[in-house]
Formats: C-alpha cells, structure tokens, sequence
C-alpha cells in the first residue's frame, strides 16, 4: 500500500470543494444505479492488472478492507494507476484530497476507483462498520465503467486523465 499524507494547500477551502466534488462524481459514477445489470467482477486489462498486482478481486478487496481499518482520519481510498510505474496501487488521502493533487503538475496518479472513509458515508446504513461497508461497497461497484475506465488509460499509456462525467 502506498499511503499519502495532505500536503500543504494555500486555499483549503477550495480544496475541500473541488476535492469533495470531483471524488464523490467519481465514486458515483463508478457505482450501480438501482436494478442495474453489470459484470460480477473486473473483466479485460482491469482483471490482468488486479491479478498481477493482488493475485485476485478477493485480494484487493481484503486489501481495502485493512486500508480502511487502519485509518482513522476522514478521507478516500482510491485504486489508482501510477503513470511511470503503470501497475495498481492503494492510495489514501485525507479530507477531500485526491491523488492527483498531490502530483498537480504532472498528474501521475490516475483513479480507477474510489471509496468514500468519510465516517458519513457509513455511520447510518452501517452502523459505523467499515467491514460491512466495504464489502457492501464492492457489491455495489460497477465494473463495466471501472473495467472501461481502466481499459481507457491502458490504452493511453496511461498518460490520459478519465473524467468522472464521461462516465454518466
Ligand atoms: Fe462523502
């Protein structure tokens, strides 16, 4: 796991915006409406990638789930794609950052998916469990727009940026 810490901002306020609109447009995007029929799993490049770097779905979730247990600050945990490294990693960041914040300049960081560790995001539906939550959240996942999210900066290099409203 690669974890990142904020670093310093001059307009926190903004950052907390522009954060928290972009991450929950990406994580919304990424998520099944209602009655919505999808692949089970990962298909394509995103399901090579996830087994070379995890060995397997269930892997990476347990992963995430740990992630998730051993954070105790608001923030996200994203699946992402270092562009010079080209393999998947686990980021976190805190409050509404995001990953390519912290690399704004050359972006290297790109989101395949992300989950919301904002205590709201799980304290009514699930009692503030975050092992329930996430594995609610996976079930919840749509891997056909992960899956094509990932295939897209596959085929850039993954030198592109995929916008969280290209996925509506
Ligand atoms: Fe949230």
């Amino acid at each position: 796991m690669e974890a990142q810490e904020s670093a310093g901002m001059n307009e926190p306020e903004q950052r907390l915006a522009i954060g928290g609109h972009f991450n929950h447009t990406f994580m919304w995007a990424t998520l099944k409406r209602a009655g919505e029929a999808c692949s089970p799993g990962p298909t394509g490049v995103l399901l090579a990638a996830i087994e070379k770097t995890y060995t397997n779905l269930e892997s990476l979730i347990d992963k995430v789930l740990q992630t998730a247990l051993t954070r105790q600050l608001p923030g996200w945990i994203w699946l992402c794609v270092n562009e010079n490294e080209k393999i998947l990693r686990i980021v976190t960041t805190n409050n509404e950052d995001n990953p390519m914040m912290y690399g704004i300049l050359t972006a290297q960081y790109r989101p395949v998916l992300a989950i919301d560790l904002w205590e709201h995001a799980y304290f009514d539906q699930h009692n503030g469990d975050k092992e329930t939550y996430i594995k609610a959240f996976f079930e919840s996942v749509n891997w056909d727009k992960v899956s094509a999210i990932y295939e897209k900066l596959h085929g850039s290099g993954f030198k592109s940026l995929v916008s969280p409203l290209e996925l509506f």
